[in-house]
């Protein structure tokens, strides 16, 4: 037998190795590719899962927040309240920067329990007004308020009629916005404890129980003015505000007469949150003490069902939205016995 030259094995194994070479880069490439379909196939699939993710997202309603909580985690108990320095109705909107125009808000991290229009009878207090904004503002928002703020100003100079202008913001209010809860607010009167609640109650409800010029203590037992809180129903069951009591005093007692006979009993809260500072002002002219009021007074059950919200009449003048209160100018007409 002939020996193999050396330099043919030599070839016969370098043809090998380039044949297995050859083999490794085949199956490389097969397996390269191969993975790349496959990552291509999951691009797409993944790319259409989040666009079916992206569809959904649009079409699947955000979830409605949560209802916020009794008490307000905002609240800080008793303020300094106090009327030396006047106030800068610009300055005290930068500083409450949620009010909405015509002195609206809506608590942004969770569902008001309540919606709360809150009506001032107004004439020629635009002082008085200016100080009540600057305070309440920031009180009914950290209280979690979805509110309004109505200032329902009386045209002209005829004896002034609180309770009538109460009437009128109560429908008015309801014109705008679907309230729940109306607060009817003298526009001098400042609480001194934001726990005393712009809100609500099972039973309607007298929130300034002691107020400063009445020596911190509430006169007596049935006194039902200042500010109160009635929801839409314990108003509508009383028939509104009456519509007769032109001048100062007797109007609220005609409402507390309203609600004991319509089997309602006021509700306060305790005489430390109920404390309110009111600002010194002398008597407005044409607001007198109205002579008739102690004769209507002793008559309320007998009138409230036909001089109230069913019998209530006036003309808007005008309607003014400002960026932290609705001001809404109206003719309530004149006393039955000048008309
Ligand atoms: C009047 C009320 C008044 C109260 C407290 C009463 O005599 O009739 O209208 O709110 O005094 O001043």
């Amino acid at each position: 037998m002939m020996e193999p030259l050396p330099g043919a094995s030599l070839q016969k194994a370098c043809r090998l190795l380039v044949i297995f070479c050859a083999l490794h880069l085949v199956v490389t490439m097969v397996y390269y590719l191969a993975g790349r379909d496959l990552d291509i196939f999951q691009y797409f699939t993944e790319n259409q899962q989040s666009q079916h993710d992206w569809k959904n997202a649009s079409t699947t309603p955000a979830a409605e927040p949560h209802v916020c909580p009794e008490t307000s985690p905002l609240l800080v108990g008793p303020l300094n309240i106090e009327f030396s320095n006047p106030v800068d109705l610009e300055e005290t909107k930068k500083e409450n920067p949620a009010v909405r125009d015509g002195g609206r808000h809506t608590p942004k991290d969770c569902q008001a329990l309540q919606k709360v229009a809150v009506i001032i009878p107004f004439r020629h207090r635009d002082k008085h007004l200016k100080y009540w904004l600057y305070y309440l503002h920031p009180i009914l928002q950290r209280q979690q308020l979805d509110y309004g703020v109505y200032v329902i100003n009386q045209d002209g100079e005829e004896t002034f009629n609180r309770a009538k202008l109460m009437n009128v913001g109560f429908a008015e209010a309801l014109k705008d916005y679907d309230y729940d809860c109306f607060v009817f607010s003298d526009v001098d009167l400042i609480p001194m404890d934001d726990r005393n609640i712009y809100k609500c109650n099972s039973q309607p409800r007298h929130l300034s129980v002691s107020v400063d010029k009445l020596g911190f203590r509430l006169p007596y037992q049935q006194l039902f003015g200042g500010v109160t809180a009635l929801s839409k129903d314990q108003f509508q069951k009383i028939n509104g505000f009456p519509n007769n009591y032109w001048g100062w005093g007797g109007e609220d007692d005609d409402i507390s007469n309203r609600i004991r006979y319509n089997k309602m009993s006021i509700s306060r809260p305790n005489a430390i949150i109920g404390k309110y500072r009111m600002i010194q002002h002398f008597r407005d002219a044409k607001n007198e003490p109205n002579p008739q009021r102690f004769d209507r007074i002793a008559h309320t059950k007998e009138t409230m069902n036909s001089d109230g919200l069913n019998s209530l009449s006036y003309e808007v003048l005008k309607t003014e939205k400002y960026p932290l209160y609705t001001i809404i100018t109206v003719n309530i007409g004149l006393p039955k016995s000048i008309s």
